[in-house]
């Protein structure tokens, strides 16, 4: 049972039963209530609260500028929707590296005020610190490795990680390092579907990939991407499940049109 009274029917327990069983997990990004009800009614099992909110709700280029507080909002918003998926939510840049007492109050903060279920942090050995600390408060904690977007200017380039033999070893240990701090799962982003493959091979918790290929134990995808709602992020990993920009973009023009001509409102709409 959560802060918030929720009571989630996909828990870390039920994530290891499926992989156990073979069963895909299915993830997907969140960051406002009214696409939180329309998610949770087909049975996602991870809702995401990702930073990547940055990005696709506030325009940002990269997902650094996003604050705690700015999370804990949208984060709210997600839980008052989802009923059944395990609410997990991004702890944003600057609010857990370096510093394990702050990444413990920005993690505890999240928990309190928004009633999520998890928090997903970037990153592996440089700040395990910090993911024993969340952990050791029992709050459940979820990696992500590979393409880690809040190390962006560290890497200077969206494009594949960990192609080097050296970069894939250390992501292998930094896998491992994570299960045995005790993560519940981990997001493996944009890495080739062979290193993807080999790490949920390796690993008892699952591995939900985007851009890491059909070896793992799940995938995630940005909602705004999968929904065709932008057309410039175009990444080969991307599947576009529906043409969202041109739906919207059909009927604000046809809603312009209708009251430039004075044909909305019409008898029956009216009062
Ligand atoms: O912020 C986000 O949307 C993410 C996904 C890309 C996994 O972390």
């Amino acid at each position: 049972m959560s802060v918030q009274g929720r009571e989630s029917i996909i828990t870390t327990q039920r994530l290891i039963e499926k992989k156990q069983r073979g069963e895909k997990i299915v993830m997907l990004t969140v960051y406002d209530y009214t696409m939180g009800c329309i998610l949770d009614s087909v049975g996602i099992d991870i809702a995401l609260v990702g930073d990547s909110c940055a990005n696709v709700m506030s325009g940002h280029e990269t997902t650094l500028p996003i604050t705690l507080d700015q999370m804990i909002y949208h984060a709210q918003s997600v839980v008052r929707a989802v009923k059944q998926a395990m609410v997990v939510a991004d702890l944003p840049f600057g609010s857990y590296q370096g510093n394990s007492k702050e990444a413990l109050c920005s993690a505890i903060r999240m928990m309190k005020e928004s009633g999520v279920d998890a928090i997903k942090l970037e990153g592996g050995k440089e700040i395990l610190e910090s993911v024993n600390r969340i952990l050791s408060a029992g709050i459940p904690v979820m990696g992500h490795l590979g393409l880690t977007p809040q190390s962006i200017h560290k890497f200077g380039t969206y494009a594949v990680r960990a192609r080097e033999e050296a970069e894939a070893q250390k992501l292998i240990e930094d896998a491992h390092l994570l299960e045995e701090a005790g993560c519940f799962g981990i997001v493996l982003e944009k890495i080739p579907a062979a290193l993807g493959k080999q790490i949920a091979g390796e690993l008892k918790i699952p591995i939900i990939g985007i851009g890491a290929g059909n070896g793992v134990d799940g995938q995630v995808l940005v909602m705004h991407d999968m929904l065709g709602l932008s057309k410039t992020f175009s990444p080969r990993f991307l599947r576009r499940y529906a043409n969202m920009y041109e739906t919207a973009k059909t009927a604000f023009e046809q809603y312009a049109q209708d009251v430039r001509s004075g044909n909305f409102p019409n008898e029956q709409e009216q009062y």
